[in-house]
């Protein structure tokens, strides 16, 4: 697929700004790779090649970095991206449980998204919400003291919707 005009701008845009920054210390490529990944919500190649290419940065030093850092993807997210903390209090709320739920109905690891692109699945340590413990995220919404039956309805739910 040709890269689109209005993502090639996107991107120079990202570059630009991040080059124009005010502190000059440091190296814009942490911060460029954060706004590609904030624009696609991963880092495409053809996103990389082009940062290369602005940056007169060898491609694979980009590849490095972002392979280095956990935030950064290389991978899309599925359609719905359900993310299990597993952090203290949800661990012992039944976080393992929910994971292995969630790995067994999705047919997926943890940090793999399904064929159909529909699902991604992720850990995350402490999300903030201990007290209603324990929490998945799908989409960036929360879902306290859930369990184990109502992830499975959950991705039922999402399933039949994504149909
Ligand atoms: S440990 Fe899960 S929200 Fe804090």
């Amino acid at each position: 697929m040709a890269f689109e005009t209005e993502e090639l701008k996107a991107i120079d845009k990202i570059i630009a700004e991040n080059l124009a920054s005010k502190d000059q210390q440091k190296s814009p490529l942490l911060p460029v790779l954060q706004d590609i990944q904030k624009f696609y919500g991963w880092l495409p190649e053809k996103a990389l090649i082009r940062a290369s290419q602005k940056l007169s940065v060898p491609l694979v030093s980009l590849y490095g970095i972002a392979s280095f850092y956990n935030e950064f993807r290389l991978k899309p997210l599925g359609d719905y991206h359900i993310v299990v903390c597993t952090g203290t209090a949800c661990h012992v709320r039944g976080a393992p449980l929910l994971v292995s739920e969630l790995e067994r109905t999705l047919g997926i690891q943890v940090g793999e998204v399904t064929p159909d692109q529909k699902f991604s699945l992720e850990t995350a340590r402490c999300v903030g919400t201990c007290a209603v413990a324990p929490v998945i995220i799908v989409d960036g919404e929360y879902h306290g003291k859930i369990s184990k039956k109502e992830v499975q309805q959950l991705v039922t739910e999402l399933r039949e919707e994504g149909e």
